[in-house]
């Protein structure tokens, strides 16, 4: 196919050599197919923060680490050349946590290059050599259903340990390769410990897993994973072997105010992103 005029700076580059076809277009990316050489590679395009959902509107870019105080400035201020940064820091956050998950051993796509914009990965492939398929388009036994989530509760607790967050963790952002599930979709991953919605993006990352396996395995829909691996990771006690046991029981009696305030200024701050949208169409 012709290339899509964002993939030209790459094959200028001589980073790409052709365009095979397009995956899909999500939420906040399209996605092709290239050819590298020898090799199949995948490329990732951001879109616009314009034409984006508003998934990082709200609690994603806290914290989020940007280069300078000058930068830090220039966005809490809303100027153009703090858009321009928080874009490329939005931008560049899955390259970092690719790499950063890579080293920690989750099993994530290989990054190869980020270049204006666009993210050059290695193709996730299922066992004909085809772009694999997510989660959600497949069937599991309840056994297969029940491995998988074992799998995957082992890699949010490696994630975990490296501080990571993924913070949009669902069948749609899991791929099944042939080798086993792989974790996709990372720009609003979040630092564990640096991040005030850490705890609730982990537990809905946790039970969205559930959610989905339960489906084909119901017993997991009794488990409590998410609660359990966040209480071990605050008291320091996670490791990336811990045994789980997938029940929790919560303190009686004290009831942590901050936390709940903190939950009603989320929802606060959704609604006020969900208008924006509304309102921008
Ligand atoms: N490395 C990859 N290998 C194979 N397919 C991929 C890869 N990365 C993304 N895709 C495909 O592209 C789709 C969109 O990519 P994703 O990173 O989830 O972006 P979005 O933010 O648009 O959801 C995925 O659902 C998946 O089907
Ligand atoms: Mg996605």
């Amino acid at each position: 196919m012709r290339a899509p005029p964002r993939l030209q700076p790459l094959i200028e580059e001589g980073l790409i050599d052709t365009v095979v076809r397009q995956l899909m277009s999500g939420k906040e990316a399209m996605v092709y197919v290239v050819r590298s050489g020898e090799e199949t590679r995948c490329a990732k395009i951001y879109k616009e923060a314009t034409q984006r959902s508003f998934r990082q509107a709200v609690d994603y870019t806290e914290n989020r680490k940007v280069k300078n105080s000058r930068q830090a400035r220039a966005i809490a201020k809303g100027t153009k050349f703090g858009r321009q940064a928080q874009e490329a820091a939005w931008q560049s956050a899955e390259v970092d946590a690719l790499y950063r998950l890579a080293a920690a051993g989750v099993r994530v796509p290989r990054p190869y290059n980020f270049h204006d914009g666009v993210l050059l990965m290695e193709l996730v492939t299922d066992a004909r050599g085809d772009a694999a398929p997510r989660l959600n388009e497949v069937q599991f036994s309840a056994a297969e259903a029940a491995a998988h989530h074992a799998t995957l509760l082992v890699e949010v607790v490696r994630m975990l340990c490296a501080g990571v967050v993924h913070g949009d963790l669902s069948e749609f952002n899991i791929l099944l390769a042939a080798d086993g599930p792989v974790i996709i979709d990372l720009p609003q991953a979040v630092d564990a410990a640096g991040n005030n919605h850490a705890q609730r993006m982990l537990l809905r990352d946790v039970a969205n897993l559930r959610d989905f396996f339960g489906r084909f395995a119901p017993q997991l829909l009794r488990t409590d994973f998410g609660p359990e691996i966040w209480d071990l990771y605050q008291r320091g006690l996670l490791h990336t072997d811990t045994v789980l046991t997938g029940r929790f029981t919560r303190k009686q009696g004290a009831v942590d105010v901050a936390n709940v305030l903190r939950v009603i200024d989320d929802a606060r701050a959704e609604e006020a992103a969900r208008r924006l949208r509304i309102a921008s169409g």
